[in-house]
Protein backbone atom coordinates (compact mmCIF):
# COMPACT_ATOMS: atom_id res chain seq x y z
CA UNK A 1 0.00 0.00 0.00
CA UNK A 2 1.23 3.30 -0.80
CA UNK A 3 -0.23 5.98 1.13
CA UNK A 4 0.33 9.77 1.92
CA UNK A 5 -2.50 10.09 4.84
CA UNK A 6 -0.57 13.09 6.37
CA UNK A 7 -0.46 15.24 3.20
CA UNK A 8 -3.45 17.06 4.35
CA UNK A 9 -1.54 18.41 7.16
CA UNK A 10 -3.97 21.48 8.35
CA UNK A 11 -6.85 20.69 10.79
CA UNK A 12 -10.10 21.66 8.85
CA UNK A 13 -13.38 21.83 9.81
CA UNK A 14 -14.17 19.12 7.00
CA UNK A 15 -11.33 16.99 9.36
CA UNK A 16 -12.84 17.52 12.69
CA UNK A 17 -16.23 16.56 11.92
CA UNK A 18 -15.23 13.67 10.05
CA UNK A 19 -12.74 12.58 12.53
CA UNK A 20 -15.26 12.77 15.08
CA UNK A 21 -17.81 11.12 12.54
CA UNK A 22 -15.87 8.03 12.13
CA UNK A 23 -14.40 7.64 15.78
CA UNK A 24 -18.17 6.20 16.44
CA UNK A 25 -19.07 4.85 13.77
CA UNK A 26 -18.43 0.68 13.49
CA UNK A 27 -15.51 0.29 10.84
CA UNK A 28 -17.39 -2.36 9.25
CA UNK A 29 -19.73 -0.10 8.22
CA UNK A 30 -19.13 1.18 4.52
CA UNK A 31 -16.75 -1.39 3.67
CA UNK A 32 -19.04 -2.92 1.19
CA UNK A 33 -19.84 -1.19 -2.34
CA UNK A 34 -22.73 0.66 -3.13
CA UNK A 35 -24.85 -1.49 -4.88
CA UNK A 36 -25.69 1.78 -7.11
CA UNK A 37 -22.19 2.55 -7.65
CA UNK A 38 -21.64 -1.02 -8.79
CA UNK A 39 -24.48 -1.53 -11.06
CA UNK A 40 -23.19 1.85 -12.87
CA UNK A 41 -19.66 0.56 -13.29
CA UNK A 42 -20.57 -3.10 -13.76
CA UNK A 43 -22.13 -1.77 -16.93
CA UNK A 44 -20.05 1.39 -18.02
CA UNK A 45 -16.52 0.21 -16.91
CA UNK A 46 -16.82 -3.60 -16.55
CA UNK A 47 -13.59 -3.66 -16.06
CA UNK A 48 -10.37 -1.89 -15.95
CA UNK A 49 -8.96 -1.60 -19.60
CA UNK A 50 -5.31 -2.18 -19.17
CA UNK A 51 -2.75 -2.99 -16.59
CA UNK A 52 -2.91 0.06 -14.07
CA UNK A 53 -5.60 1.52 -14.84
CA UNK A 54 -6.50 4.24 -12.68
CA UNK A 55 -9.48 4.69 -10.67
CA UNK A 56 -9.95 7.76 -8.02
CA UNK A 57 -12.78 7.72 -5.44
CA UNK A 58 -13.84 10.81 -3.48
CA UNK A 59 -14.57 11.06 -0.23
CA UNK A 60 -13.85 7.43 -0.30
CA UNK A 61 -15.14 6.57 3.85
CA UNK A 62 -14.57 3.25 4.61
CA UNK A 63 -13.88 2.48 1.46
CA UNK A 64 -16.37 -0.20 0.15
CA UNK A 65 -16.00 1.31 -3.51
CA UNK A 66 -12.58 1.23 -3.90
CA UNK A 67 -12.00 -1.95 -2.11
CA UNK A 68 -14.38 -3.25 -5.03
CA UNK A 69 -13.01 -1.25 -7.90
CA UNK A 70 -9.21 -2.66 -7.01
CA UNK A 71 -10.86 -6.89 -6.52
CA UNK A 72 -11.98 -5.40 -10.03
CA UNK A 73 -8.10 -4.90 -11.04
CA UNK A 74 -8.25 -1.10 -11.16
CA UNK A 75 -5.44 0.85 -9.37
CA UNK A 76 -7.72 2.94 -6.65
CA UNK A 77 -6.63 6.38 -5.43
CA UNK A 78 -8.70 6.44 -2.23
CA UNK A 79 -9.11 10.02 -1.04
CA UNK A 80 -10.76 11.03 2.46
CA UNK A 81 -10.46 14.20 4.45
CA UNK A 82 -10.80 11.69 7.67
CA UNK A 83 -7.47 9.94 8.80
CA UNK A 84 -9.47 7.37 10.66
CA UNK A 85 -11.33 6.02 7.54
CA UNK A 86 -8.36 6.21 5.53
CA UNK A 87 -6.62 3.70 8.22
CA UNK A 88 -9.11 1.33 8.00
CA UNK A 89 -9.04 1.34 4.26
CA UNK A 90 -5.61 0.52 4.31
CA UNK A 91 -5.90 -2.49 6.87
CA UNK A 92 -9.27 -3.34 4.79
CA UNK A 93 -6.88 -3.66 1.77
CA UNK A 94 -4.29 -5.25 3.47
CA UNK A 95 -6.47 -7.74 4.81
CA UNK A 96 -7.52 -8.65 1.25
CA UNK A 97 -4.56 -8.85 -0.41
CA UNK A 98 -5.18 -5.08 -2.36
CA UNK A 99 -2.33 -3.49 -0.70
CA UNK A 100 -0.76 -3.21 -3.89
CA UNK A 101 -3.73 -1.52 -5.91
CA UNK A 102 -4.94 0.47 -3.27
CA UNK A 103 -3.54 3.75 -2.01
CA UNK A 104 -5.34 5.94 0.81
CA UNK A 105 -4.59 10.18 0.25
CA UNK A 106 -5.51 12.78 2.96
CA UNK A 107 -6.96 15.26 1.07
CA UNK A 108 -9.44 18.30 2.58
CA UNK A 109 -11.04 18.24 -1.07
CA UNK A 110 -12.37 21.99 -0.60
CA UNK A 111 -8.23 22.67 -0.39
CA UNK A 112 -6.23 20.31 -2.26
CA UNK A 113 -7.07 17.44 -5.29
CA UNK A 114 -4.84 14.63 -6.37
CA UNK A 115 -2.56 14.83 -9.13
CA UNK A 116 -2.71 12.65 -12.34
CA UNK A 117 -5.53 11.85 -14.41
CA UNK A 118 -7.83 8.51 -14.15
CA UNK A 119 -9.65 6.10 -16.25
CA UNK A 120 -12.40 6.25 -13.80
CA UNK A 121 -13.30 8.99 -11.33
CA UNK A 122 -16.15 8.17 -8.69
CA UNK A 123 -17.85 9.54 -5.70
CA UNK A 124 -20.49 8.10 -3.58
CA UNK A 125 -22.56 10.44 -1.30
CA UNK A 126 -20.14 12.53 -1.38
CA UNK A 127 -22.21 14.77 0.93
CA UNK A 128 -21.38 17.13 4.16
CA UNK A 129 -22.56 18.87 6.65
CA UNK A 130 -19.36 21.56 6.46
CA UNK A 131 -19.66 24.32 4.53
CA UNK A 132 -17.40 23.05 1.32
CA UNK A 133 -17.56 24.18 -2.42
CA UNK A 134 -18.78 21.28 -3.94
CA UNK A 135 -19.81 22.08 -7.42
CA UNK A 136 -16.40 23.22 -7.42
CA UNK A 137 -14.78 19.82 -6.02
CA UNK A 138 -17.14 18.13 -8.64
CA UNK A 139 -16.18 20.27 -11.82
CA UNK A 140 -12.75 19.47 -10.62
CA UNK A 141 -13.17 15.64 -10.58
CA UNK A 142 -15.11 15.81 -13.67
CA UNK A 143 -11.24 17.48 -14.93
CA UNK A 144 -9.41 14.90 -13.57
CA UNK A 145 -10.93 11.98 -16.17
CA UNK A 146 -8.64 11.12 -18.76
CA UNK A 147 -10.07 11.09 -22.18
CA UNK A 148 -12.20 8.06 -22.84
CA UNK A 149 -12.30 7.94 -18.86
CA UNK A 150 -15.52 7.69 -16.80
CA UNK A 151 -16.63 9.97 -13.97
CA UNK A 152 -19.71 8.36 -11.73
CA UNK A 153 -21.48 10.43 -8.97
CA UNK A 154 -23.98 8.54 -6.84
CA UNK A 155 -25.54 11.52 -4.54
CA UNK A 156 -28.41 11.07 -1.78
CA UNK A 157 -31.91 12.66 -3.96
CA UNK A 158 -33.61 12.05 -0.89
CA UNK A 159 -33.14 11.94 3.14
CA UNK A 160 -33.53 8.23 4.97
CA UNK A 161 -35.06 8.76 8.59
CA UNK A 162 -31.96 8.27 10.46
CA UNK A 163 -30.04 10.61 8.02
CA UNK A 164 -27.93 13.59 10.00
CA UNK A 165 -30.48 17.03 8.83
CA UNK A 166 -27.88 19.20 10.51
CA UNK A 167 -30.65 20.98 12.26
CA UNK A 168 -32.94 21.25 9.03
CA UNK A 169 -36.08 19.25 8.41
CA UNK A 170 -36.82 20.70 4.97
CA UNK A 171 -33.80 19.59 3.02
CA UNK A 172 -34.04 19.97 -1.11
CA UNK A 173 -31.68 18.51 -3.66
CA UNK A 174 -31.01 19.25 -6.82
CA UNK A 175 -32.40 17.14 -9.70
CA UNK A 176 -30.21 15.00 -11.65
CA UNK A 177 -30.41 17.13 -14.66
CA UNK A 178 -29.38 19.96 -12.31
CA UNK A 179 -26.14 17.77 -10.92
CA UNK A 180 -25.28 17.19 -14.64
CA UNK A 181 -25.65 21.10 -15.73
CA UNK A 182 -23.83 22.45 -12.40
CA UNK A 183 -20.44 20.39 -13.79
CA UNK A 184 -20.64 22.75 -16.97
CA UNK A 185 -18.77 20.30 -18.83
CA UNK A 186 -19.23 21.43 -22.48
CA UNK A 187 -18.56 19.27 -25.86
CA UNK A 188 -16.58 16.10 -25.78
CA UNK A 189 -18.19 14.16 -23.21
CA UNK A 190 -21.19 11.79 -23.61
CA UNK A 191 -24.03 11.58 -20.86
CA UNK A 192 -24.35 7.91 -20.06
CA UNK A 193 -26.78 7.90 -16.77
CA UNK A 194 -28.79 10.82 -15.91
CA UNK A 195 -31.71 9.45 -13.20
CA UNK A 196 -32.70 9.23 -10.13
CA UNK A 197 -33.15 5.55 -9.18
CA UNK A 198 -35.44 4.58 -6.00
CA UNK A 199 -33.19 1.49 -3.62
CA UNK A 200 -34.05 0.09 -0.65
CA UNK A 201 -31.68 1.50 1.94
CA UNK A 202 -30.81 0.20 5.54
CA UNK A 203 -29.95 1.75 8.38
CA UNK A 204 -27.65 1.68 11.45
CA UNK A 205 -29.78 -0.24 13.26
CA UNK A 206 -31.10 -2.47 10.25
CA UNK A 207 -34.25 -1.01 10.19
CA UNK A 208 -34.83 -0.21 5.94
CA UNK A 209 -36.77 2.87 4.27
CA UNK A 210 -36.96 3.99 0.23
CA UNK A 211 -34.66 6.29 -0.87
CA UNK A 212 -33.94 7.90 -4.11
CA UNK A 213 -30.42 8.59 -5.38
CA UNK A 214 -29.35 11.10 -8.15
CA UNK A 215 -26.73 8.80 -10.60
CA UNK A 216 -24.43 10.93 -13.06
CA UNK A 217 -22.30 9.41 -15.40
CA UNK A 218 -20.22 11.04 -17.81
CA UNK A 219 -17.97 9.83 -20.13
CA UNK A 220 -14.86 12.28 -21.52
CA UNK A 221 -14.39 11.55 -25.41
CA UNK A 222 -10.76 9.97 -26.67
CA UNK A 223 -8.79 12.51 -27.80
CA UNK A 224 -8.08 12.83 -32.12
C1 LIG B 1 -21.53 10.44 3.46
S1 LIG B 1 -19.87 9.86 3.52
C2 LIG B 1 -19.76 8.71 2.14
C3 LIG B 1 -18.63 7.73 2.30
C4 LIG B 1 -18.51 6.66 1.21
N1 LIG B 1 -18.30 7.22 -0.11
C5 LIG B 1 -19.73 5.76 1.21
O1 LIG B 1 -20.49 5.76 0.23
O2 LIG B 1 -19.92 5.02 2.20
C6 LIG B 1 -18.98 11.28 2.90
C7 LIG B 1 -17.46 11.07 2.91
O3 LIG B 1 -16.84 12.23 2.37
C8 LIG B 1 -15.72 12.57 3.16
N2 LIG B 1 -15.53 14.04 3.06
C9 LIG B 1 -16.36 15.00 3.50
N3 LIG B 1 -15.84 16.22 3.27
C10 LIG B 1 -14.66 16.01 2.66
C11 LIG B 1 -13.64 16.88 2.17
N4 LIG B 1 -13.76 18.20 2.28
N5 LIG B 1 -12.56 16.33 1.58
C12 LIG B 1 -12.43 14.98 1.49
N6 LIG B 1 -13.35 14.11 1.94
C13 LIG B 1 -14.45 14.61 2.53
C14 LIG B 1 -16.11 12.14 4.56
O4 LIG B 1 -15.00 11.95 5.42
C15 LIG B 1 -16.89 10.87 4.29
O5 LIG B 1 -16.06 9.73 4.30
Amino acid sequence: MSSDTTRATDTTDSAAFWENHYAGVDPQWGTRPNAVLAEAVTALAPEPGGRGDRALDLGCGHGGDALWLASLGWDVTAVDVSATALERVGAGADAAGLADRVHPSRHDLARTFPDGAFDLVTASYFHTPVEIPREQVLRRAAEAVAPGGLLVLVEHASLAPWSWRDGHEDVTFPSPDEVLASLRLGDGWRTERCHAPERTATGPGGETATVTDNVIAVRRAHQD
